[in-house]
């Protein structure tokens, strides 16, 4: 009898250890290489002239897990122009964190990704998705979604000559008649890439037209596919990041325009994510003191109340939409040129609008 419990008592002990490890299979963890990145990770997207460094503590601050440095030219890189080596200048705060380049010319990408290397980001990410004319005219960015065999000999040759794990972004396919993304992804799994990142549109879309995650979907649904894929396209809040995700079982979201004037879209899509409840908008309050704290970032950054103040005119003009009346106050804001000036309109918004809570059911991505 005291045998036959004992061997049930292993019994149950074993089922509960298989049942814990099943379990633990269900929690699914999405890594880059050896980097976790937890269940549902959610990227800010790369962005130039928006992803610097005041943006992107912003950005964490507020629930962005894993974050890219702009973009940087391979040929710049190698030529060690300053203003390149500024943007690839990473915080501790940034990381997990990705410096990307983009070229056409292989020898230089792979040279550029070593030196991108060197400045010690978590990963290194490749731009297979940039659409405007001055990167595609020499062959890079999206231009080489013309030549994926070649994409794919530029991305091997950068897998081999970096420690770091490589990922690429990319769009759907050159225009409507190539969308060529399955093949695509299976062929940067090939070459190596740790995660595929997917903007839903075509190069010849650029920004225009919704972003079609159908496609996104069937790169996931892919049996041959194992990397993590990370989906990018039009999120512009909590419940479209859920539909998103829905349609797509992507492993990771990644959200661009959205977080303009919004940083804290994170915090809102990771709480919806779980709860299913949308977290209240912030005050204009609010709004004005994380307006402050990015600009005081920018300038303490830049070294520069003007190219401080340059910077932030950008999302100045993301900050405060759908207020009444507020068309005057956003075109002081955008013409101040002091600090003094900005602070003034600063403390004007927040005196007359202070209580009110941005809306933004309405708010355009453009
Ligand atoms: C101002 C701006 C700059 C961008 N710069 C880059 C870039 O440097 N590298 C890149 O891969 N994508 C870049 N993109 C594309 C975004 O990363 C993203 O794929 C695209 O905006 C779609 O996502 P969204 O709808 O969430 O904005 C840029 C987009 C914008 C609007």
């Amino acid at each position: 009898m005291r045998l036959k419990t004992k061997a049930l008592c292993q019994f149950d002990a074993l089922l509960l250890t298989l049942q814990g490890i099943s379990n633990l299979e269900k929690v699914k963890t999405v890594k880059i290489g050896n980097i976790e990145l937890g269940e549902m990770p959610l990227f800010l997207a790369p962005m130039e002239d928006v992803t610097y460094k005041s943006f992107r503590y912003m950005c964490k601050k507020y629930g962005a897990d894993v974050m890219y440095t702009e973009f940087v030219s391979s040929e710049a890189l190698i030529r060690d122009i300053q203003q390149t080596k500024e943007k690839m200048t990473l915080f501790d705060f940034d990381r997990p964190v990705a410096i990307q380049i983009y070229g056409h010319d292989i020898d230089s990408m792979v040279e550029a990704a070593r030196v991108a290397e060197e400045c010690q980001p978590d990963f290194i990410d490749i731009n297979y998705g940039c659409p405007m004319k001055k990167i595609i005219r020499h062959g890079a960015g999206a231009g080489l979604l013309l030549d994926p065999g070649k994409m794919q000999r530029m991305t091997e040759a950068i897998v081999k000559a970096v420690k770091l794990p490589v990922t690429a972004k990319t769009r759907l396919g050159w225009d409507e008649h190539t969308k060529i993304i399955v093949d695509v992804a299976e062929r940067m799994q090939d070459a190596g890439v740790a995660a595929l990142a997917i903007h839903g549109r075509t190069r010849s879309q650029l920004y225009s037209g919704e972003a079609d995650w159908s496609l996104i979907a069937d790169v996931k649904n892919n049996p041959r596919m194992t990397i993590p894929i990370i989906g990018n396209g039009d999120i512009n809040g909590p419940e479209k990041a859920k539909a998103f995700l829905d349609q797509t079982g992507v492993d990771g979201l990644m959200i661009g325009r959205g977080s303009i004037g919004r940083p804290w879209i994170f915090r809102e899509v990771k709480h919806y994510l779980e709860t299913g409840e949308l977290l209240p908008a912030p005050t204009v309050a609010d709004v004005v003191q994380n307006v402050r704290d990015q600009l005081n970032m920018s300038i303490e950054w830049k070294d520069n109340v003007r190219s401080g103040i340059l910077m932030m005119r950008r999302h100045f003009a993301k900050y405060f939409p759908t207020l009444p009346n507020f068309r005057e106050h956003r075109i002081r804001l955008l013409r101040a040129e002091t600090l003094e000036s900005v602070q003034e309109e600063l403390d004007l918004i927040e005196m007359e609008y202070g209580h009110f809570r941005v809306d933004y059911c309405n708010v355009s991505l453009k």
